[in-house]
């Protein structure tokens, strides 16, 4: 009788591994499409406040348009669910915002090899706001990352220090978004689309008034008049395309984190770096020393050792 339970069980394994395996592989394809076209619109028009929140503001529109049409069912909340999503949204904003300044500055590549020591912030806030204490080997784990990361800073051939800092305040942004959602989604009945849908509308509010104080419609304006004398109209394709695939290969990632444990999530975000970084070098020829890969390579390995080293 065992046998029969069994091949069941080793069924239900390989669906739901095939099942991460598709979420995995659509969330990567998803942000590189994004991280190509949103550097695509930010060489032409260097706005990244208005590019942020054009992307919040698509991912809001279709989520409301899906719950209208009812594509999608709408999540029933209350307005505790909105408070504890609130600090969440505030720390999305800031690591979004802060991701596309980078970028607006510096090279995708270089951004995301900055972005892959996101774990050493996870300790470093562990440790230091929640008190949290780690194995040896964690602590160990982080010296090849933070080295990599800086050997990589150190030698980029295009540094800029507002590209630097944006992608260390977005790493730590994410690190308080993920203690925070950890919490708001304990015991919640809202599922990863409709929570990032959520996230996404309170941060499009958050953001917008930020957004027309730093830049402003006048700027916007005289910009987006340069950028399509210089592009043409496939500008405003570019512009979609950033905006919606910055929804879809969010909403796919926290549809998968709710299926996986966050430490499976954070392998899979580190693999996903590797395939911006090589697919973002190739495409806009981003000139890259050797010493500047060594950096990158070292501090990805460090993430998977420090991942190992979690577990
Ligand atoms: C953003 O604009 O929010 C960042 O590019 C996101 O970075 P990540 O999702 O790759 O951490």
């Amino acid at each position: 009788q065992s046998v029969p339970i069994s091949i069941e069980f080793d069924q239900e394994a390989a669906a739901q591994k095939l099942k991460i395996g598709v979420y995995f592989a659509t969330w990567w394809a998803l942000n590189v499409v994004f991280n190509i076209y949103n550097k695509k619109v930010l060489n032409a028009f260097p706005f990244p406040w208005l590019t942020s929140t054009l992307s919040l503001a698509a991912g809001s529109l279709l989520m409301l348009v899906s719950w209208a049409t009812r594509i999608a069912e709408a999540p029933e909340t209350d307005v505790e669910f909105w408070k504890t999503l609130f600090p969440v949204a505030v720390a999305h904003t800031i690591g979004h915002v802060a991701a596309t300044v980078s970028m607006s500055k510096v090279s995708v590549s270089f951004t995301h090899i900055i972005k892959s020591g996101e774990p050493a912030f996870s300790v470093l806030v562990s440790r230091l706001v929640l008190g949290e204490s780690f194995p040896l080997p964690v602590y160990l784990s982080l010296l090849p990352i933070i080295g990599g990361c800086a050997l990589s800073a150190a030698t980029e051939l295009n540094f800029n220090i507002t590209g630097l800092m944006g992608a260390m305040v977005s790493n730590l942004a994410f690190v308080f978004r993920n203690i925070f959602s950890k919490r708001g989604m304990k015991g919640k009945s809202v599922g990863g689309m409709n929570y990032y849908a959520c996230l996404s509308m309170l941060s499009l509010l958050i953001l917008t008034p930020f957004a027309i104080a730093v830049e402003g419609p006048q700027l916007w304006a005289v910009g987006w008049q340069n950028a399509l004398s210089q592009i043409g109209p496939n500008f405003i394709w570019w512009v979609v395309a950033q905006s919606v695939f910055y929804h879809l290969y969010n909403q796919v990632s926290y549809m998968s984190l709710n299926e996986i444990s966050p430490l499976t999530f954070s392998i899979g975000n580190t693999m996903k770096r590797i395939s911006v970084i090589v697919a973002s070098i190739i495409i806009f020829h981003t000139p890259l020393q050797p010493i500047t890969a060594l950096g990158a390579a070292i501090a990805i390995s460090g993430t998977f050792l420090y991942s190992q080293a979690k577990q």
